[in-house]
């Protein structure tokens, strides 16, 4: 039987899932993204070459390999389109190895605009005791595009871009809408032209086509001749619409609940469950973060971990591990083995802190997290102290070779979430990784 595999983040993003996606796409198939756009940013090292994806899975490295756009996925379909030209120049096959879902929706410049003016608008209009109303959101025009979805009458689909005579009657009538909407939200552009996006989506339609089609019937075809899946989360778990920091979230639902949804493909065919983990946490724009630590050790953290944004380029929100936080991201996706990344960023700290906890106003502690971003933030963490250790470990091969101090961490980790963890990275490229020699643990072992 094929081992079908999902990789999620944990935390609020950036864990570094794209990494651990390359390393197992050798044992898959299939690579497929169910959830966000081009607000996810994968970057993927290898023998050097950097290569920073937002919308096509990283498996697209690999040209034997194929690569679905599932329907959960809202579809930038310009900036798809520059993802496809740029591998290209760099010698990357992208063929029929690319899918796009012709039910995946399409992110139009509207959403953009409008995404971007609403986040304008919430800025300046604070809340009681000043709280900035603003998602902190990538402007990718994400939100919008789900909430057109959602609405169904003014979304347009992939597979639409293909009939030029359908988007042509359907634009007339969204542009009339969304014209005076943006008008409202103080964009100061002339009507939105649809004869114009009408050309230009269907010039896109055209270079796309080879690459839409049904995904759902290609991914069960694929599971019926034993071909094997590994499901791509964008975004993280913290950032599920349902079940993360609400409002402070993404639209989409990026945990692994989000897969059966957002490709068609019941959870009964996931095997097993990788959770990516950094080993500390960041968070990028706004929204509670119970461990943040804005001082020195934030900025030691996000300087040698090169905490920047992929997509943004923003400074990310840096702190100590949360792991209330993570043990909820891991009842929520069935997680079965963690890979904790980034841990040679830990190098050179005296003492480190992983907390367990949280007190609650009453004083009470409870070790439950919070989804909730209007309570989260009367939580104080609780911390446990570790010793640190001082040696850079990017050349470590395997877990004994570790310093103790790092093996200790690793193992109180472990002790605390229930879980294993089986793969360790201290470093970028695909070499720095260090693998459990037992196999990873799947459902039902
Ligand atoms: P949106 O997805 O652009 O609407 O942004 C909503 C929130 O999710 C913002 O706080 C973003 O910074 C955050 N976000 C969205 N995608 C990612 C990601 O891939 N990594 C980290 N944060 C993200």
């Amino acid at each position: 039987m094929s081992m079908n595999t999902a990789v999620v983040g944990l935390q609020w993003g950036d864990e570094g899932k794209g990494k651990i996606v390359d390393l197992l796409t050798s044992e898959h198939d299939f690579i497929v993204r169910y959830n966000g756009g081009a607000n996810a940013g994968h970057t993927v090292v290898v023998d050097g070459n950097t290569y920073a994806l937002h919308l096509i899975p990283s498996g697209i490295l690999s040209s034997e390999k194929t690569c679905v756009i599932g329907n959960g996925v809202v579809v930038d379909p310009a900036k798809l389109i520059e993802e496809i030209e740029s591998l290209r120049k760099r010698n990357v096959t992208v063929e029929s190895n690319l899918k796009i879902s012709s039910r995946a929706h399409v992110v139009m410049p509207y959403h953009k605009e409008h995404d971007a003016a609403l986040e304008r608008v919430l800025s300046s209009a604070a809340g009681k005791g000043d709280r900035n109303l603003s998602i902190g959101t990538t402007k990718r025009g994400i939100g919008p595009a789900y909430a057109d979805k959602v609405h169904r009458s003014l979304s347009i689909r992939m597979g639409d871009l293909l009939d030029r005579d359908y988007l042509a009657d359907r634009l007339e009538v969204i542009c009339a809408i969304r014209s005076r909407e943006l008008d409202a939200l103080g964009v100061s552009t002339p009507p939105l032209d649809a004869a114009a996006l009408t050309d230009s989506l269907a010039a896109m339609g055209r270079q796309l086509a080879p690459h839409i089609t049904d995904t759902v019937y290609e991914l069960h075809d694929a599971l019926s001749q034993g071909q094997s899946l590994l499901f791509e989360g964008a975004n993280a778990c913290l950032l599920d619409i349902d079940h993360g920091t609400f409002p402070y979230v993404t639209s989409s639902n990026c945990s692994t609940l989000g897969i059966p949804s957002g490709t068609g493909v019941p959870g009964t065919n996931i095997n097993q469950v990788i959770g990516i983990m950094k080993a500390y946490t960041t968070r990028v724009g706004e929204g509670p973060f119970p461990t943040e630590e804005l001082g020195t050790t934030g900025e030691y953290i996000r300087e040698r971990g090169h905490e920047y944004g992929t997509t943004t380029g923003r400074p990310r929100r840096c702190g100590w591990l949360d792991l209330v936080a993570v043990r909820y991201s891991t009842m929520i996706c069935g997680v079965t083995s963690i890979a904790c990344m980034l841990l040679d960023v830990l190098s050179g700290f005296d003492e480190l802190k992983l907390c367990t906890g949280y007190e609650l106003e009453d004083g009470s502690v409870t070790d439950r997290f919070i989804p909730d971003a209007h309570r989260l933030p009367m939580a104080k963490p609780v911390y446990e102290t570790l010793p640190g250790w001082q040696e850079e470990i990017v050349d470590a091969t395997d877990r004994d070779g570790l310093p103790a101090a790092a093996q200790a961490y690793l193992a109180r980790i472990e002790e605390i979430i229930g879980l294993p963890i089986d793969i360790i990275s201290v470093g970028p490229d695909r070499a720095q990784t260090v693998r459990s020699s037992r196999p990873t643990a799947a459902l039902g072992s």
